[in-house]
């Protein structure tokens, strides 16, 4: 960090600034190109590529930078660097992308603290599958889940894509190789999250993904908006909506744990959208405001209201579990939830199995506070319950997802953009939860509000789009 609590750019492949001079030069004319409507795929195709392109990276040799310290009080801007790195070669099936924005989310503040595991770990794992896949493992790892963007180069094998294609890509990465992962991809042995279990993520200025993770860009939306939905929006459909998930029907009361936050917000969306009834549950007023502006009618507090589910570290109160329980029956009239949407983990589990209604699911696809849940089971045999694991989407929900923003019916959850020299400082403000719904990074993209493509569109769903970004009444 230098004075102004910058992060440095310090290169990290690449010795030679004439180098890094060149590199800004080719990025420059792959930006003229994407800023300038005229550009054919032909144009975009030969466009030199650079040699190198600043990405935001953590290093190998500081996977244990942080032992000692508590998860919670590491700090992503001390393990974030942004700097120079080559431009992977392009393998089979795969795509090269001109990255204008990207998003911070969880699995960033996972990786920069290091914890539960260095992503270094499955880099490792990754490398060992094929040649193709050792280029992953590297001392440097590229971060980021999210992009929207612009195809500039298509590996052997691609034909649905061109390059000038404006895109967003999802963060499914799957070898399908197995039969396992022929009826659901997420069941691929080798699936994995782009941009956290492998390398060359959306952080960056360029990134490489498998052609098959690419969508449409929402034709409506700027760069950092369309950056900001994908890994979020996608985990939400496919935990809530699909059937390899919740199911949720219309009528259902469905308890949103983190309702304003990355995955919640989408939920309370999908609720809404559905004809469900969402219970959102937030910690400030602020974050209230966020869920009744989407049009959550019934929201808990749980930081005024004060629900304290553990007595210590090992003991849980099951009177707190009545007291939020009876709480949910109050703004429903009488009625328990059909389906609790569950990402805290550790901290509201035993919570979340007790007040689900008879018969009712329980659908996890993350303990943020902690793995290794306890609750009681006799709430949950005893009364018919179901839980349900959840991770990601296959590509399938994605594109569901992803057409659903595209035809303006779920809207981004955007409140804040940084730029790529602040992503340190962007996932520190995820990680202490100080953010509400999604935060944007702008990668080339010069300036927010570029890149919107249908003006009618955007008119129409422009208050909806910018409702994590207005002061909302309290
Ligand atoms: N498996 C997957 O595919 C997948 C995908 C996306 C995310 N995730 C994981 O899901 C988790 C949430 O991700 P996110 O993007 O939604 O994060 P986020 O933007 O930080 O939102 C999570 C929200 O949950 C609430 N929360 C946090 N700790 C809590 C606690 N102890 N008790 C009650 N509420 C709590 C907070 O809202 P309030 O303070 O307002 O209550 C917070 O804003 C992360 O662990 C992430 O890694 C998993």
């Amino acid at each position: 960090m230098n004075d102004d609590g910058h992060r440095v750019i310090r290169p990290y492949m690449l010795a030679f600034a004439g180098l890094q001079r060149k590199a800004a030069v080719a990025m420059q004319a792959i930006l003229d190109a994407i800023q300038d409507p005229g550009s054919s795929a032909g144009d975009f195709a030969a466009l030199p590529l650079p040699e190198g392109y600043r990405a935001v990276t953590l290093h190998r040799d500081e996977e244990h930078m942080f032992d000692g310290l508590e998860p919670g009080d590491r700090d992503p801007r001390t393990s974030l660097h942004l700097e120079e790195v080559p431009v992977p070669e392009l393998g089979l099936g795969e795509a090269l992308i001109a990255v204008m924005a990207s998003s911070v989310n969880y699995n960033t503040v996972w990786s920069s603290i290091f914890s539960p595991v260095s992503t270094f770990a499955f880099l490792r794992r990754y490398g060992r599958l094929s040649p193709l896949t050792a280029r992953h493992d590297l001392p440097y790892h590229v971060v980021g889940s999210d992009l929207a963007g612009v195809v500039l180069r298509t590996g052997p094998g691609v034909t649905a894509w061109k390059p000038g294609e404006e895109v967003v890509a999802h963060c499914l990465s799957v070898e399908l190789e197995s039969a396992d992962g022929h009826n659901d991809t997420m069941l691929d042995p080798e699936q994995r999250i782009w941009g956290y279990e492998t390398n060359f993520g959306g952080l960056a200025e360029l990134a490489l993904v498998k052609a098959n993770q690419l969508m449409p860009k929402p034709k409506h939306l700027t760069w950092e908006e369309a950056a900001t939905p994908g890994l979020v929006n996608s985990t939400a459909f496919r935990q809530l909506v699909s059937d390899n998930g919740a199911s949720m029907k219309q009528g259902q009361n469905v308890l949103v744990w983190g309702a304003s936050g990355g995955l919640g917000a989408y939920a309370t969306q999908y609720a809404l959208a559905g004809g469900a009834i969402p219970v959102c549950v937030v910690s400030s007023e602020r974050k209230a405001g966020l869920c009744r502006a989407m049009g959550a009618e019934l929201v808990i507090n749980r930081a005024a209201e004060g629900y304290k589910f553990w007595k210590d570290e090992k003991t849980q109160d099951p009177k707190e579990w009545k007291r939020f329980g009876a709480r949910i029956r109050e703004l429903t009239g009488g009625e328990d939830v059909d389906i609790v949407f569950e990402h805290p983990g550790r901290d509201t589990f035993g919570a979340s199995v007790y007040l689900t209604r008879k018969g009712g699911t329980i659908v996890t696809c993350a303990s943020t506070s902690g793995f290794m849940h306890e609750y009681d089971n006799r709430y949950l045999w005893m009364s018919l319950k179901k839980i349900i694991g959840s991770h990601f989407a296959n590509y399938r929900e994605a594109w569901q997802a992803n057409r659903l923003i595209a035809k303006g019916k779920i809207h981004p959850t955007m409140s804040a953009v940084y730029p790529l020299e602040q992503t340190g400082q962007a996932a520190l403000d995820v990680h202490r939860n100080r953010h509400h719904g999604k935060v944007g990074v702008l990668c080339l993209a010069p300036r927010e509000g570029l890149g919107v493509r249908a003006p009618e569109l955007r008119a129409e769903h422009l208050a909806k789009i910018n409702r994590f970004r207005e002061p909302v009444a309290a």
